[in-house]
């Protein structure tokens, strides 16, 4: 056996995933020393906003307030950065890869508007930086993409990104609970973030998304170019309409490549039972992947928590020491070097499932569907009910149509005086 050899190990950030990382290194020592060649790893030095807080486990001689501490630490050769946000994240981690250190991050806010010029960096200081636990927490799906199916073309990447909204998506489908109530839950249980708009409102998706498209295609996606819709407009309705057309609702983050360029969007969509991603349930996260030689291919785990996602920090962090064990130092970090344009969502084709309210009388659906055909929007079925009060709900689900057209035949139909209310208008993905 070799004699062991220590890597130091700087953690900036010691709160969920921080604990987490701190606690698997301890729980798997006697695994990792072995398969890293008799190397042990060390976390020296851990960087927090308030010393006092009480940590289970972790040793308070190695907390400290100062990033300098640890930025500037000649003995430290790789930088966890779990402390979230944009700004001081991504200054810790330029200094750090300038002072010659290796980077792990589950930092998604952080790539999803600024991983090129990191990258970058890196590639230059010849140091890795490695960012598996931004998407998906315990998915190994940038691995996946990066590495094991990188003999394909991916033509598609469609995921259930956010275990909160997927949480939500699941009670109303199981419980018939509205919205509101099953939020309240979700923070209840700690799924969602302090401040929940960005699950509800798609953003945590859309940069999950950003980071993937621009992996899975080459082409460099950020925050700003993804179409984001979030779940605050569905209503229980939508989701018991769902089920007459044996269709489940999730939030997707929807990353294509088409001949015309790539379409990036994050929104509610109707779903086929039959989907592999439509009976991925409450905070489970789920990325299916179609490629040219594969075909396609679903991974499902979980895609928050503590131990989950410090899962996959500790795995780059363990590919690095490998690496430096065989005295590779630098890393591809960057993947992007096209250019392929990004798509308008108005340029886009889907299908659709659009649930108004209109008069029960004669004519009514012909002047509807006239509208739809002045638009050039096919319709592939459609659900009546009766209601009070001579009026009626119907359900409509379109072929796949040019999202312009759609939006345009929208307002025509909002206009007719035999349509009361327009209550949703949801995107489906029909084929697969
Ligand atoms: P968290 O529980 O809020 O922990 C953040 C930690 O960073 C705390 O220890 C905090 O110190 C420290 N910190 C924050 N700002 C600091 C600053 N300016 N200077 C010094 N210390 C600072 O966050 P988390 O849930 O672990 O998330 C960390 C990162 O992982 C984020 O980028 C998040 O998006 C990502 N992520 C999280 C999950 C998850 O399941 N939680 C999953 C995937 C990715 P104090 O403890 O002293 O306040
Ligand atoms: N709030 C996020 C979610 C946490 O619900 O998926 C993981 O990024």
């Amino acid at each position: 056996m070799n004699k062991v050899q220590n890597i130091k190990i700087g953690l900036l950030g010691c709160g969920t995933v921080g604990q987490g990382v701190y606690n698997l290194l301890q729980m798997n020592r006697d695994k990792y020393q072995p398969v890293l060649n008799n190397t042990n790893l060390e976390i020296t030095k851990i960087l927090v906003n308030d010393i006092n807080k009480k940590r289970p486990n972790i040793p308070q001689e190695l907390l400290t307030t100062d990033p300098d501490e640890i930025l500037n630490d000649e003995n430290i050769d790789i930088i966890i950065e779990v402390i979230g946000g944009t700004t001081k994240a991504q200054d810790y981690i330029k200094k750090a890869l300038l002072n010659g250190k290796h980077i792990v991050t589950a930092n998604k806010d952080l790539m999803a508007i600024n991983a090129q010029e990191l990258l970058d960096l890196g590639n230059k200081a010849g140091r890795q930086i490695r960012y598996e636990a931004s998407v998906a927490g315990a998915i190994p799906i940038i691995s996946t993409i990066k590495e094991n199916i990188l003999s394909n073309k991916i033509t598609k990447v469609m995921g259930i990104i956010n275990g909160t909204t997927n949480f939500i998506l699941t009670k109303m489908f199981n419980e018939d609970r509205d919205l509101k109530d099953v939020l309240k839950e979700a923070q209840e249980l700690g799924y969602a973030e302090a401040d929940p708009t960005s699950d509800i409102e798609g953003l945590d998706a859309a940069r999950k998304i950003a980071v993937l498209a621009s992996i899975a295609f080459n082409r460099s996606v950020v925050l700003n170019d993804v179409y984001v819709e979030g779940i605050t407009a569905i209503s229980v309705d939508d989701v018991n309409y769902a089920k007459l057309f044996n269709s489940t609702i999730k939030l997707l983050g929807i990353a294509v490549n088409n001949e015309q360029g790539i379409e990036v969007r994050v929104h509610p969509t109707l779903l086929p039972m039959s989907h592999p991603l439509a009976k991925v349930d409450d905070v489970y996260n789920a990325i299916y992947i179609e490629g040219n030689a594969f075909g396609d291919l679903t991974l499902i785990g979980k895609g928050a928590g503590s131990l989950p996602t410090a899962s996959a920090v500790v795995a780059d962090l363990l590919s690095i020491v490998k690496d430096m064990n065989r005295n590779i130092f630098s890393y591809e970090n960057r993947s992007c070097y096209l250019d392929t344009e990004i798509m308008e969502i108005e340029d886009t084709l889907t299908h659709f499932y659009i649930r108004m309210i209109v008069l029960d009388r004669t004519r009514v659906l012909s002047k509807i569907t006239e509208a739809f055909a002045d638009n050039d929007v096919s319709i592939d079925s459609v659900i009546q009910k009766k209601l009070e009060n001579n009026l009626a709900e119907l359900v409509i689900l379109t072929d796949k149509v040019l999202n312009k057209n759609m939006m345009n035949a929208k307002v025509q139909i909002e206009n007719l005086e035999v349509v009361k209310e327009i209550k949703s208008l949801i995107r489906s993905e029909k084929e697969y």
